[in-house]
């Protein structure tokens, strides 16, 4: 299929064509035009002018069902009135007193009353940087090197963690620019395989185990409930920290995040995104004697470094709180969670209906779409295809297929992260009927462009 021949490219073309022109700026300051790897598209991505609620505009004037949502953070949906209000009033009292502030200790004292095992707790301004510290703890406590982490599960970009983030997952997962030293303090295993964590424990005698919340990437493989228990259980009696990151699901899932779903307190737990209320912030909270190696004379008598200019600055802690006061009312997590499984059911309808060779699933407020997919229709909300199986659930799919859908959805409304989406307190019933209409439009322009849906 070539641009010319493409009808999804015409026409996304005359859609979005202010977009198009800004892209043209935009080529010449980032490399792929792009200030996130995700945002990336052809022909071109569209710009936004403006979010409120479970809508973006773009530059067009557009009105578009968002489902990135801020990438998570966004659980209130755009620019919730309570965080728009605590947000204006403080940045004309303060952005950066350089200086400990009382909302920092309000922001920090309901991460520790809704987390189980927040016992203490470092802010940070992403959940890459939390990641990258909570690493960083447990190799000073147990002065081991070995990180043990599971195929397919993303805890950010720095060096450590990156590799085995995304598919495929056959052959050498090292990232370009990861030395071989750190490359190989990484044991990649399975997920949701107890005995190969076992296995590894065993063998490499790692600092500590980290866990993507439910699973890879916001749960396309999804995590068994049982198999956090495992992991509990295993890494207590083997004598080894257990990380559970929950920068999406922490405040998003619920209020305690995924642990509390799970009955589960890990050793540490890495948070981000809801945390901050759509700003820039991310924390490391765990138990008080790991924590304390941030701690000046700590016991141990090695402290862990930890600046950081922006880390608890009163802009994201006053969104923060604001934030987490809504969510502690349980409102904003079951709202999300109906509309991704009204989206689910609706999407899933218009698969059947046309005959296409998709299906989608997922937890919580996620819904992930798994193309080239031939296997039985769900028989409820909580089907997962292949049984779960990791290996055909999280792999890639054809660049070119993937590009064409998400500028298809766009056409008719619809802004889907990749294969994923998320959804808000703001999404209502007329963003899922919106949005069964874009997959229906979709999937036939999609056959008009000769793929195989
Ligand atoms: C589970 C998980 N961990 C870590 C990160 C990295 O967080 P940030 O993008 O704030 O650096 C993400 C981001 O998507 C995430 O989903």
């Amino acid at each position: 299929m070539t641009a010319a021949s493409s009808k999804i490219e015409q026409l996304f073309r005359d859609r979005f064509s202010r977009s198009s022109e800004l892209y043209e700026r935009s080529k010449s300051l980032f490399p792929s035009g792009v200030t996130h790897d995700s945002r990336y598209l052809k022909p071109f991505p569209i710009f936004a002018d403006e979010a409120s609620g479970s809508r973006k505009t773009s530059v067009e004037g557009h009105s578009i069902v968002d489902y990135w949502m801020g990438h998570g953070a966004m659980l209130l949906g755009h620019s919730h009135p309570a965080v728009v209000e605590a947000v204006q009033q403080q940045v004309a009292r303060s952005t950066h007193p350089g200086s400990c502030h009382q909302l920092e200790l309000e922001w920090g004292e309901r991460v520790q009353k809704f987390v189980p095992s927040a016992e203490m707790l470092r802010f940070t301004n992403s959940g890459t940087e939390a990641t990258l510290m909570a690493l960083r703890v447990a190799r000073i406590v147990t002065g081991r090197n070995k990180v043990v982490k599971f195929a397919g599960h993303f805890h950010g970009w720095h060096d450590s963690l990156i590799n085995s983030s995304a598919p495929p997952h056959e052959g050498d997962s090292q990232d370009p620019g990861v030395t071989d030293g750190v490359y190989e303090d990484i044991i990649i295993i399975p997920p949701n395989d107890p005995l190969a964590l076992e296995a590894a424990i065993d063998e490499h005698e790692p600092a500590c185990v980290i866990h993507e919340g439910n699973g890879a990437r916001w749960g396309v493989a999804p995590t068994r409930p049982e198999f956090l228990q495992d992991v509990r259980r295993i890494t207590s009696e083997k004598n080894t920290i257990f990380i559970l990151d929950e920068v999406i699901t922490g405040f998003r899932v619920h209020s305690g995040g995924f642990q509390s779903v799970c009955g589960v307190v890990p050793d540490m737990t890495t948070m981000a995104k809801v945390l901050a209320g759509g700003l820039p912030g991310g924390c490391l909270a765990g138990r008080a004697d790991l924590m304390q190696v941030l701690a000046f004379d700590n016991p141990l008598g090695r402290k862990m470094k930890h600046p950081g200019t922006y880390n608890a600055n009163p802009l994201s802690a006053a969104a923060g709180v604001a934030a987490l006061d809504l969510v502690a009312t349980g409102e904003p997590s079951r709202q999300a969670n109906e509309a991704a499984a009204a989206v689910r059911a609706a999407v899933n309808q218009v698969f059947t209906e046309k005959s296409a060779r998709m299906v989608a699933y997922g937890a919580f407020s996620a819904i992930k779409i798994l193309a080239d997919y031939d296997g039985p229709r769900p028989d409820g909300d909580d089907f997962v295809p292949f049984d779960g199986d990791w290996r055909q659930l999280d792999r890639s799919f054809d660049k070119a297929f993937g590009h064409a859908f998400r500028c298809a959805l766009l056409l008719g409304g619809v802004d889907w992260m990749g294969w994923a989406g998320s959804t808000s307190l703001a999404h209502d019933s007329s963003d899922v009927e919106q949005t069964a209409t874009a997959f229906a439009q979709a999937v036939d322009l999609l056959r008009e462009d000769g793929f195989d849906v």
